[in-house]
């Protein structure tokens, strides 16, 4: 499973990156707004920043939501770097951007999947990630992880490409299940990816066998 942090925070994509561990960085409007990343300029050179970084998938989110209008914003926010892939809202004209970027060389990220049926209509147009978001699901009590198994199921069954890029991850259980399950990404904060290190035992055992080593090497 590849793994993706949800952020713009250049801190944390440096220290998930100097782990080891990172395949690719995915941002939203409102993740740039945290950072206070604001403007035309501002929010490219970001981007140009994230993937100076990370050599991987970076999403970048376009904010137009009309055909021609994403169609103009993805293609800049694609010519910015070899790594950006061009991240869509599901919507009617989402779908129609998705299979224009798709006949024109332009890889995507189709966000806000919520329902399988969302998920099935992004591959078939091409997308080459789709974003289910389980935290959201689960605050309002629907079964997140049953949408991943189904997504899982549908794109096996007919051979689509597309990406199960599982997001809006909130603790270590989601990214464990979504492994399970197969999805082919998780994208998480820095929190939930350290907490996968965390086990009492493990802190136990070192200390004791430091504790030994230091016993015998006085
Ligand atoms: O990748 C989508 C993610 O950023 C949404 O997460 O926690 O705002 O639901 P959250």
């Amino acid at each position: 499973m590849k793994f993706f942090i949800d952020t713009a925070n250049i801190h944390e994509i440096k220290e998930a990156h100097e782990l080891g561990i990172l395949d690719g960085v995915t941002t939203n409007p409102s993740l740039m707004a945290k950072e206070n990343i604001t403007g035309y300029d501002a929010i490219r050179q970001h981007y140009i920043d994230i993937c100076n970084i990370v050599d991987g998938d970076v999403s970048a989110e376009v904010i137009a939501t009309d055909f021609a209008g994403m169609v103009k914003e993805g293609e800049e926010l694609a010519s910015l770097h070899q790594n950006i892939v061009v991240k869509v809202p599901m919507i009617k004209d989402g779908v129609k951007a998705i299979r224009y970027f798709t006949d024109h060389g332009i890889r995507t990220n189709c966000t806000l999947i919520f329902s399988p049926g969302q998920a099935l209509l992004a591959a078939k147009a091409g997308a080459t990630y789709v974003s289910p978001f389980l935290g959201r699901l689960d605050d309002i009590s629907s079964d997140s992880l049953r949408l991943i198994d189904d997504i899982r199921i549908i794109y096996d069954n007919y051979g689509y490409d597309t990406q199960i890029l599982a997001a809006s991850i909130r603790h270590p259980m989601h990214i464990i299940e979504c492994a399970k399950l197969g999805a082919d990404v998780a994208t998480c904060p820095l929190k939930p990816i350290l907490q996968l290190l965390d086990h009492p035992l493990t802190d136990n055992g070192l200390e004791k066998f430091l504790a030994d080593y230091a016993k015998g090497n006085k």
